[in-house]
């Protein structure tokens, strides 16, 4: 069955598989979203079904809950939990100080929620997240709908003294409909092409009313485990300043790969 994934699909799954090694009897742990992120959540399956391993799960989307039931995991609220051990999540970009762009997938309000709350992050990734600058992939902001065009208008208008190459937000569409959010919001796409400055923007973002989370994550990813098409894995860690490389044999597992083909 693993034969038949696609390199980048593999890069996923065994930087997921890393990424599990880190999770420990009695832990607390975030639950990120998005097609690598679904990898985390079907291997922490298999490891509660077949090795007994016992933890509780705060997922970051309505979707990613639904799975992590599906699996075998037991699902809490963050109120529940309060604090977690260890959030593993994917990430749309990251840079060289492990600086993140999320919210590809529009769950950047509950991923930056609950990574903060969390004692470590972990980033899954494949090796095509890797940027020497954000800004490539269009920068998410989660606004609320009420006036949503002002505030728009007022993003686009704040991003002319920015360090950036483009200036243009666009509202994210589901079909004919706004996309709206797991807390009911709508989400700017900013397509800037280069972010000179993300720390400076992930804080004006911030201040603008109407202006929710935007997707930057400076300072909360602590590790990033990059996945090679060919079972390679690198590791880095931020506050060590170290990186390991490894690899990732594949040993078929009917139950992981038969979910992802269904
Ligand atoms: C979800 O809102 C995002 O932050 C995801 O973590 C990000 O888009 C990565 O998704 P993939 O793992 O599907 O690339």
């Amino acid at each position: 069955m693993a034969g038949e994934l696609s390199p980048i699909d593999k890069a996923k799954f065994v930087a997921a598989k890393r990424a599990a090694d880190f999770v420990e009897d009695g832990m607390r742990v975030g639950l990120g979203t998005g097609s690598t992120a679904a990898w985390l959540v079907r291997c922490l399956g298999e490891m509660v079904r077949d090795d007994g391993l016992k933890i509780r799960g705060v997922p970051t989307s309505t979707r990613t809950a639904e799975l992590a039931r599906d699996v075998g995991i037991e699902v809490i609220s963050l109120d529940e939990a309060r604090w977690l051990d260890l959030t593993i999540d994917g990430a749309d970009e990251f840079d060289g100080d492990l600086n993140l762009i999320k919210g590809g997938g529009g769950a950047l309000l509950q991923e930056k929620i609950v990574a903060t709350a969390s004692d470590q992050m972990i980033v899954i990734a494949d090796v095509g997240k890797a940027v020497e600058n954000l800004g490539a992939f269009p920068l998410p902001v989660e606004v609320i709908p009420f006036g949503w065009q002002t505030t728009q208008a007022l993003v686009e208008e704040t991003l002319i003294s920015m360090d950036v190459l483009g200036r243009n937000a666009t509202l994210r569409m589901n079909g004919g409909a706004p996309f709206i959010t797991d807390e009911g919001n709508y989400i700017l796409d900013l397509h800037l092409g280069r972010i000179g400055n993300p720390r400076q923007m992930a804080l004006v973002m911030n201040q603008m009313p109407g202006v929710v989370e935007n997707g930057l994550f400076i300072d909360i990813c602590d590790k990033v485990i990059i996945g090679y098409g060919d079972g390679r894995i690198e590791l880095r860690d931020i506050n060590e300043g170290t990186v390991e490389h490894d690899r990732l044999d594949f040993v078929e597992s009917d139950n992981l790969f038969t979910d992802l083909a269904e």
